[in-house]
């Protein structure tokens, strides 16, 4: 792992990038989950890799009292447990040798003394120049206080970028807020609102399928699409987050985030170039331009006990920290417009849910039918739509179903698959979303980042969806763990003719 960047083979088949300048990465919230099991194991990443910068230190953030040495223990452990490299003594070094941790009370006012003077330190130790990453996984309600205090020392500082996890508010009014009391203090361009599905290789990967190919773009549209199929789902249950869970939902949790960023990737114009505003731009256009055509056509749902993958689950209301008569939705299926010359008329099915039967992220463009099959009756039977499947995960790749002759005599046609699979056609291993997310943050390119309008425009969609819920009381559980959803979410579908993919 020593081998320097140019010889070192893990860096094969990356995309050469310059190093980001020295900096202090400060992470608050650092005794959470999402600390131990992606940022660090995604910085030890980067560092096997040396991408980090050459002078670089981390700070750990949060209410709980720890001292450095246990936070470092700690982490150390995250590498072994998370990380997708196997551990590496030097690469720990690297990136252990300036860790410190500091306790902070993030609403009291005065969290600022104890990380003023680490910072201070660790600039004259580690030669970091002043420039700041912070990267908030806390509460919206603490990202406030906090902007606010670190906004205090700016003319201190170098340059700055907040990395700013979800949720992002709850709804569209506290969004906006948020928006505005960052603004105040910062500039969009130092404002990275992370969805880390956009830091997925093969969510990327849909830019490239789409615009670095002459082939798609031309059929890419209502003349020849039938529809589009979106699924975001999730064989685990709320693993131990009831709190945050049952105030977010998963309208909250995947749709208003994840599922939004796939539908607007997928039906986005090609922009003018590569750079964040040109992407953001098409992307917010699309983020205005959905519509669901009315309640009818969102349907939500709650796992009961079931069987997930063979073992026997409970239901979300028997979950450790959920109320009992909780009516906080698991699933979520709609069928969503987008408005505009490319795709009116078209449906964009979208469905997301923990507890479902099996992990998979897909994007399924089903096309229309060869307008007059010349064949013989019962030839094309068994026949189905030609359908662009998109692995976005597991098994990543993409594949194409086509139309094509049984051998021996006569006529008969069946589908069959072209496949591309990530895992046959590159050596390297897939880096985590946030590997990438991370650095290009500490570069200041925020193209895979949440611009403040994109995100407005996506939670004025949810506040739509939320305001059709409020009417009504769901009869929860609805669909038992382990299955593919509610009934309503097949209905919604086979409404209009059509159905869900098969698994
Ligand atoms: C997170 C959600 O944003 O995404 C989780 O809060 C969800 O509930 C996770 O499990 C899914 O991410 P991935 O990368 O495993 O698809």
């Amino acid at each position: 792992m020593s081998a320097p960047a140019e010889t070192n083979p893990l860096l094969e088949g990356l995309r050469i990038r310059r190093r980001p300048d020295p900096c202090i990465l400060v992470i608050f919230g650092a005794s959470g989950d999402l600390t131990a099991k992606k940022l660090i194991p995604a910085l030890y990443a980067l560092s096997v890799r040396r991408l980090l910068p050459d002078r670089f230190a981390i700070i750990g953030a949060a209410r709980t009292d720890e001292g450095d040495d246990d936070f470092k223990a700690r982490m150390k452990q995250a590498v072994k447990d998370h990380a997708r490299d196997p551990y590496d003594e030097e690469a720990w070094q690297r990136l252990a040798v300036g860790m410190k941790y500091v306790t902070l009370e993030f609403a009291d006012g005065k969290a600022e003394d104890g990380l003023r003077d680490t910072l201070a330190s660790l600039d004259a130790e580690h030669g970091t120049q002043g420039n700041r990453v912070y990267y908030f996984a806390v509460p919206p309600s603490a990202i406030g206080t906090l902007v606010g205090e670190i906004a205090e020392r700016r003319a201190t500082e170098g340059w700055i970028r907040l990395i700013i996890e979800k949720p992002f508010g709850h709804d569209l009014a506290s969004a906006r807020a948020l928006n505005a009391q960052i603004q105040e203090h910062y500039t969009e361009a130092e404002v990275f609102r992370i969805d880390h599905y956009l830091g997925k290789e093969t969510v990327q990967n849909m830019l490239a399928l789409r615009f670095a190919n002459g082939i798609f773009e031309p059929i890419w549209n209502r003349q020849f699409i039938d529809h589009v199929q979106i699924t975001v789902a999730e064989s685990i249950g709320i693993e131990g987050r009831a709190g945050y869970y049952e105030q977010a939902g998963a309208i909250r949790d995947i749709f208003q985030n994840h599922l939004l960023q796939l539908v607007a990737i997928t039906a986005m114009e090609p922009p003018i170039d590569f750079y964040a505003d040109s992407v953001r731009n098409e992307k917010v256009k699309v983020l205005k331009s959905i519509h669901t055509p009315g309640p009818r056509h969102v349907v939500r749902g709650q796992y009961g006990p079931g069987f997930v993958e063979g073992l026997e689950v409970q239901g979300y209301r028997e979950e450790e920290g959920v109320a009992q008569g909780s009516t906080t939705e698991t699933f979520v299926a709609a069928k969503l417009f987008v408005d505009n010359w490319r795709w009116a008329d078209t449906p964009f099915y979208v469905r997301m849910g923990k507890r479902l039967a099996r992990r998979e992220t897909t994007i399924a463009i089903q096309f229309k039918r060869a307008p007059h099959p010349p064949f013989e009756e019962g030839a094309a039977e068994g026949l189905r739509p030609n359908v662009l499947l998109i692995h976005v995960q597991p098994n990543e790749g993409i594949s194409l179903a086509i139309g094509a002759k049984v051998p021996g005599q006569g006529m008969t046609i069946r589908t069959v698959h072209m496949d591309f699979l990530y895992g046959g056609a590159f050596r390297e291993g897939l880096p985590d979303a946030y590997e990438r997310l991370i650095l290009d943050a500490m570069l200041g390119d925020a193209t895979l980042f949440t611009r403040s309008d994109e995100i407005e425009e996506q939670w004025a969609l949810v506040d739509a969806i939320v305001g059709f819920w409020q009417r009504d009381r769901p009869a929860f559980p609805n669909y038992a763990a382990g299955t593919w959803g509610p009934v309503g979410s097949d209905e919604l579908v086979h409404r209009d003719g059509r159905s869900w993919r098969r698994h």
